[in-house]
């Protein structure tokens, strides 16, 4: 699957609503939402407010990536809040199993994310739980750092896992995507990409978006 997933946070957050609009207008699959909390990751981003206003008038489901610590927590809120798909970070949970059953419980897609330092290998007792997985290409905290070149080995190992144990788990990688990174990623294969500066600081940001899901 080629899918992209445009990141809010390079958005101009004077005119949030024309992005948003801007997005529903585009091809994108999903809008990326990053929560940071400033313990986790070392950065604050936005939490419930933001998320509720965007839902309101996203036509797009909502990807909420949350880069916090204790995200078992929040479950409840951030579905309720509009998420279609919940990202929680391994490195952040103690109870991954319970805390992906929480999130599966609301009716909500499943999401796990990998710090890249993290082995794709620790999810070898998980992944048949999973609705995705979300590499990270870059340290989180962070719009427009450089792409991490591990990652692409990284997402041919998932890959593997995913088709040797019949997963239905999506692939989506996110950090330092451009149209060069994209095609090898989509290559090694990930289902959806993550962008941010790269497609909000674009000349043509619909026209970004589409030509990222035509590598
Ligand atoms: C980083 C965030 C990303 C970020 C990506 O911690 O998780 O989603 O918005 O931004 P770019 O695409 O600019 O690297
Ligand atoms: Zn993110």
């Amino acid at each position: 699957m080629k899918l992209v997933a445009p990141s809010i946070l390079s958005a101009n957050f004077n005119q949030l609503g024309d992005d948003i609009e801007m997005i529903n207008r585009s091809e994108a699959d999903y809008i990326h939402c990053d929560v940071m909390d400033g313990v986790f990751v070392p950065n604050i981003s936005f939490g419930f407010p933001v998320i509720q206003a965007i839902n309101r008038i996203s036509e797009k489901p909502l990807d909420v990536h949350l880069m916090i610590v204790n995200p078992e927590k929040y479950i409840q809120e951030f579905c309720k809040a509009g998420a279609a798909i919940l990202t929680v970070h391994y490195e952040a949970c103690i109870h991954l199993h319970r805390t992906i059953q929480q999130i599966k419980d609301m009716g909500v897609m499943a999401s796990v994310c990998l710090n890249p330092h993290t082995s794709v290998a620790l999810l070898d007792d998980i992944i048949d739980e999973l609705d995705m997985v979300l590499l990270m290409s870059v340290n989180p905290g962070f719009g427009g750092q450089k792409f991490i070149e591990n990652t692409c080995r990284k997402t041919e190992m998932l890959k593997e896992m995913i088709l040797r144990r019949n997963s239905k788990a999506l692939i989506e990688v996110d950090g330092g995507v451009n149209f060069e990174v994209g095609r090898k990623l989509y290559q090694a294969g990930a289902d959806v990409l993550v962008a941010g500066s790269f497609v909000f600081g674009a000349e043509n940001p619909t026209e970004t978006i589409a030509a990222l899901k035509r590598l």
